[in-house]
């Protein structure tokens, strides 16, 4: 109910329009109630006094109000379509803003097919929910009113009788039905048995000849045979008797109204006509209650769907702003860990006790074994998580005090895989400054190393990247994603393995790319191949979420622990 009020919250800016759709349907499905006066008049004025100008009034009578009735329902759904599709447009944008929102954590724990059937089925079901029940609920609900004034206005006496009558009609055939509905259930129970019998001495047929006893089985078998007669002539039995009961029943009912409507005729208390209107309304009635029924199943159907997209909707961004964040100044990209602590799931430490320090300018390494957290540290930076225990201070600052917009404004990724969107070249590379300029972004792709793969591409800077086979190469994609960081131009860099999927000819590439955009930014560099961190300020060892070494390339080595078994292994393997 909350939530329905919540939806109706949603339908405010379009008001008007539903008032007159509302309007629209009313008048439509009054026309739908006009049939029956038709035939009165046809019966008592035309047919007996034979009344030539009332034929004609009611022809043009006909075609005036079917003709009103076609303006009507355009109306109707077309009004009633714009309003439900533009609450639907409306909760989609606001959905999809919220999963932007979403913080890391949230999508690791779900599948992607769970949360894009949030937008797409639930508010599509929410979408049939507003359009076609609301367009039925109020045309049965104008009809079954209708129906029952007017039935009430051409004789109450008469009215009274039927919705007395009708309902205990209604009843008995529930009983009924409900009664046929065991029967069948038993039917079935008895059929999945004859199977299940028939599935197991069919499999187990060695061990029956094996001990001779097929005589025994078909007896096993025609017992249950036999179970299953049973059941079906006690359906039949229900059926043959329960029918002629229930019809026997509706031609009393029938025949009660019939004869009371007749005597009144006779009597002259009502005409013929309004006798035959009155019976015609009266069978208007079914469909109406029977549809006001399935409406009501639908709109709790679209209430799971509302609850669930309300849901999403009040979940707890989790990374968000602080009240009175304050924006990032233009960092010197001096960034402390200090004594940070994380767990992606409670109780399982990804990190513990990590401290360090990065100067401005520095570069920062991190290696160590598949697991050991090192892209856990690079996430902590940009508050895709939030840290467990110490904080990440930028110049100072903790990054929990400032928005995280300024904060992720100042730092640029290069992540080993680069998600690439399926428009242009230039677009892609624009991703990083929405305003560059095309001259900029072609002297990010030069600094990228990226700008001569371009130009050898058929449209150059404009071709599609997914388009008719067009796939780049992983080095060309790095590339890319290089000249995107290099456009955004940010304080704090962090390199996930950048490289490490490339082969060496295009590390090489790659890698003098990076060394330029690395220049002068505090970089964090996450590398599988130390050749590439030999330069490094600091180096840092991570195992097992901690901190074991650190120092810079020559002292880790003559420290002879985890950095230099690395470096033994990986070069002796590069000399073999
Ligand atoms: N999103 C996540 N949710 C839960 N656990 C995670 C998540 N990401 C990583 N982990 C766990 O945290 C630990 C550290 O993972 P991390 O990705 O930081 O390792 P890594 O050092 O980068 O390894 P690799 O060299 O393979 O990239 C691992 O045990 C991993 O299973
Ligand atoms: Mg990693």
């Amino acid at each position: 109910m909350k939530n329905y009020l919540r939806l109706l919250q949603y339908i405010k800016p379009y008001m008007r329009r539903l008032g007159v759709a509302v309007v629209c349907i009313i008048l439509a499905a009054a026309a739908n109630l006009y049939v029956p006066w038709i035939i009165k008049d046809m019966i008592d004025e035309v047919l007996a006094q034979r009344d030539m100008a009332m034929l004609n009034v009611i022809s043009i009578g006909i075609l005036v109000v079917f003709f009103f009735r076609g303006i009507f329902y355009y109306g109707q759904s077309y009004l009633v379509s714009f309003v439900g599709q533009r609450v639907i447009i409306d909760v989609r944008d606001v959905l999809f803003r919220k999963f932007q929102r979403m913080s890391l954590s949230y999508y690791d724990q779900r599948q992607t097919g769970q949360i894009m059937s949030y937008i797409t089925n639930d508010v599509g079901a929410l979408q049939s929910a507003l359009v076609d029940n609301l367009i039925e609920l109020v045309t049965e609900s104008s009809i079954l009113i209708g129906s029952l004034t007017m039935m009430v206005y051409l004789d109450w006496k008469l009215s009274i009788l039927t919705l007395v009558t009708i309902p205990m009609v209604g009843q008995a055939m529930k009983i009924f039905g409900r009664k046929l509905k065991s029967s069948g259930t038993l039917i079935q129970e008895r059929l999945s048995d004859i199977t299940s019998l028939l599935q197991e001495s069919i499999s187990a047929v060695r061990v029956v000849k094996s001990f001779v006893r097929e005589i025994y089985e078909s007896q096993r078998f025609h017992d249950q045979n036999e179970l299953n007669f049973q059941a079906a002539m006690k359906n039949v039995q229900l059926m043959s008797l329960l029918t002629p009961t229930v019809e026997f029943l509706a031609a009393m009912a029938v025949t009660v109204i019939v004869w009371f409507g007749g005597y009144e005729v006779v009597n002259g208390e009502i005409t013929a006509g309004a006798l035959v209107a009155f019976l015609t309304y009266s069978v208007n009635l079914a469909n109406p209650v029977k549809r006001i029924s399935r409406v009501y199943g639908n709109i709790q159907k679209a209430m799971a769907a509302a609850d669930r997209v309300f849901g999403v909707m009040d979940l707890d961004e989790v990374i968000k702003d602080a009240p009175g964040a304050i924006s990032l100044p233009l960092t010197n990209g001096h960034v402390t860990f200090d004594q940070v602590s994380f767990e992606y799931k409670k109780g399982i430490p990804a990190l513990s006790q990590v401290t360090l320090e990065a100067k401005s300018g520095q570069m920062i390494a991190f290696v160590g074994p598949s697991g050991a957290g090192k892209s856990t540290i690079a996430n902590l930076i940009p508050r895709f998580y939030d840290v467990t225990e110490g904080a990440i201070r930028i110049d100072g600052k903790d990054i929990r005090e400032v928005t995280v917009n300024s904060l992720r404004e100042q730092i640029g990724i290069v992540p080993q895989e680069t998600m690439l969107f399926s428009t242009t070249v230039r677009e892609n590379i624009r991703y990083g400054r929405l305003d560059a300029t095309d001259e900029e972004i072609t002297a990010a792709a030069k600094d990228a190393n990226a700008h001569e793969f371009i130009m050898t591409l058929p449209q150059g800077y404009d071709t599609k990247i997914g388009e008719r086979g067009m796939n780049l190469s992983g080095g060309q994609r790095q590339r890319i994603a290089i000249a995107r960081a290099i456009l955004k131009d940010p304080r704090i860099l962090i390199l996930d393995e950048a490289t490490s999927a490339l082969d060496t000819e295009s590390e090489k590439i790659v890698q003098a790319a990076l060394d330029r955009l690395m220049v002068g930014r505090t970089s964090f560099v996450i590398a599988h191949r130390l050749s590439t961190i030999f330069d490094a300020d600091q180096i840092f060892v991570i195992e097992s979420g901690q901190i074991c070494e650190h120092g810079t390339h020559e002292e880790l080595l003559a420290q002879g622990g985890l950095y230099s078994n690395l470096y033994h292994i990986q070069f002796s393997k590069t000399s073999i």
